[in-house]
């Protein structure tokens, strides 16, 4: 499985790359890596495995994060924790994925975006679209069409920018970190 030391930290250029499209059947390899991309978040998201193994917790992660330039992305959005079901919101592994709209209002979480292959803390308001249509293929090489709305359409967003060599703090607006967008929804 990953651990920290395979993740691609910022600076590295392939984060900067726009990934290969992905093709189907998927190779054993592309496999082999889908599974392992979303062990990493459903590891990381065990508090005590996380602390055993020093991951950090991470909600997605995309191929170019460990090396690989092709459009495939892991995201696990945990049930909320008020929720009865232990259900996750999200859960898939994206592979050429395309957002088919957006929303016109925009959003932005509250607490700012981390990333797995940023290590220092970049505050900000990081502007996206409150919802998203995406489509996107599952390792089975299964169409999806799914609408997302907050806080995993910011996920899911965050990934796909991955895809194309984008990274969260190139949303933020560099003379005022907090400038708040007109009509932009704000959550957790
Ligand atoms: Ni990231």
């Amino acid at each position: 499985m990953f651990l920290m030391k395979d993740i691609v930290r910022d600076g590295d250029p392939i984060l900067r790359k726009t990934a290969e499209k992905v093709k189907f059947p998927l190779s054993e390899k592309d496999k082999k890596l889908a599974q392992d991309l979303m062990e990493y978040l459903e590891v990381s998201q065990d508090e005590k495995q996380a602390e055993k193994l020093h991951l950090r917790a991470g909600v997605g992660l995309a191929a170019p994060q460990v090396g690989v330039s092709e459009m495939m992305a892991s995201v696990l959005v945990p049930a909320d924790e008020d929720s009865e079901s232990d259900k996750p919101v999200f859960k898939d592994v994206i592979i050429n994925p395309l957002i088919v709209s957006n929303s016109v209002q925009r959003g932005a979480l509250t607490e700012g975006e981390g990333c797995l292959s940023v290590d220092k803390d970049i505050p900000g308001y990081v502007h996206r679209s409150a919802r998203i249509t995406l489509d996107y293929q599952d390792v089975d090489g299964k169409k999806h069409e799914v609408r997302l709305r907050n806080y995993p359409a910011v996920v899911c967003q965050h990934e796909i920018d991955h895809l194309h060599g984008i990274l969260f703090y190139d949303h933020i607006n560099k003379d005022n970190p907090f400038k708040k967008e007109e009509n932009e929804l704000f959550f957790y």
